[in-house]
């Protein structure tokens, strides 16, 4: 792979997206653009993109394309993403999947590789449940697995530990139906192109990482 990561994580809620995304930005120096986190910053601060996506995540459902669309456009032009980027929850659809390839054409670029991460629905639901986020800094943690030092205090930065809304079982449920109808198209669509890479995602975090750096030949 070129020294500059242009990449999409690709995988259920629970696969570990973000917390691979994070491992990965740190590594090639590419910006982390998770689309989930944007949503959720916009909808604890109201602002008008918060108040259109909140009803939709609360269901679990999608927010519409065009509103995606427009948000990763505009992000994948900040300076951070000079030098590449790690997509986590973006394309969910067909539709976006088609609009980002027209955006990196546009620019001269084409994506490195999809990473699609398998995790089966056992694991998932053990992840989610136990999932905490840092309302600060947006580290992830997990109550059994990568638990805290601290009982509800994010190790990296001392912030404060939140269980997600749309972590309760019936979103979740959901949040899978949505998953398997509209996004795991993209493992196809992808696969044809020629840019897959199937990674398992049974094991803990660093031996997860490994596979996805092997996978990407770096
Ligand atoms: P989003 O925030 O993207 O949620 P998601 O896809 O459901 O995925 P998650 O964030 O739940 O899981 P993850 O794969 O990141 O796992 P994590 O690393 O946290 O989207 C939320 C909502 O926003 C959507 O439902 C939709 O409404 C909207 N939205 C977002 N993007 C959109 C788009 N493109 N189009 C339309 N709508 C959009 O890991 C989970 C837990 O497991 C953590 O506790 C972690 O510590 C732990 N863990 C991770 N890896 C391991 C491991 N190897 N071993 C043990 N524990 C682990
Ligand atoms: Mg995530």
């Amino acid at each position: 792979m070129a020294a500059e990561a242009r990449v999409v994580l690709l995988g259920p809620p629970g696969a570990g997206k973000g917390t691979q995304a994070k491992l990965l930005e740190e590594k090639f120096s590419a910006c982390q653009i998770s689309t989930g986190d944007i949503l959720r910053k916009a909808v604890a601060e109201r602002t008008p993109l918060g108040r259109e996506a909140s009803e939709y995540i609360n269901r679990g459902a999608l927010v519409p394309d065009g509103v995606i669309v427009n948000l990763v456009a505009e992000r994948l032009k900040e300076k951070d993403c000079e030098k590449g980027f790690i997509l986590d929850g973006f394309p969910r659809t067909i539709p976006q999947a088609t609009s980002l390839n027209a955006i990196l054409n546009q620019r001269g670029i084409r994506l490195s590789a999809v990473l699609s991460v398998r995790v089966p629905h056992n694991v998932i639901i053990e992840r989610l449940a136990g999932r905490r986020t840092c309302r600060n800094c947006g580290a992830l943690s997990h109550v059994v697995f990568t638990p805290p030092k601290k009982e509800g205090v994010c190790d990296r930065c001392g912030g404060a530990l939140y269980q997600r809304d749309d972590d309760r079982e019936e979103t979740i449920a959901n949040r899978l139906k949505v998953y398997e109808d509209q996004t795991a198209p993209l493992v196809d669509y992808y696969r044809g192109q020629g840019l897959l890479r199937e990674i398992d995602g049974v094991g803990d975090v660093d031996e997860i990482r490994a596979r996805i750096i092997q996978a990407l030949g770096v």
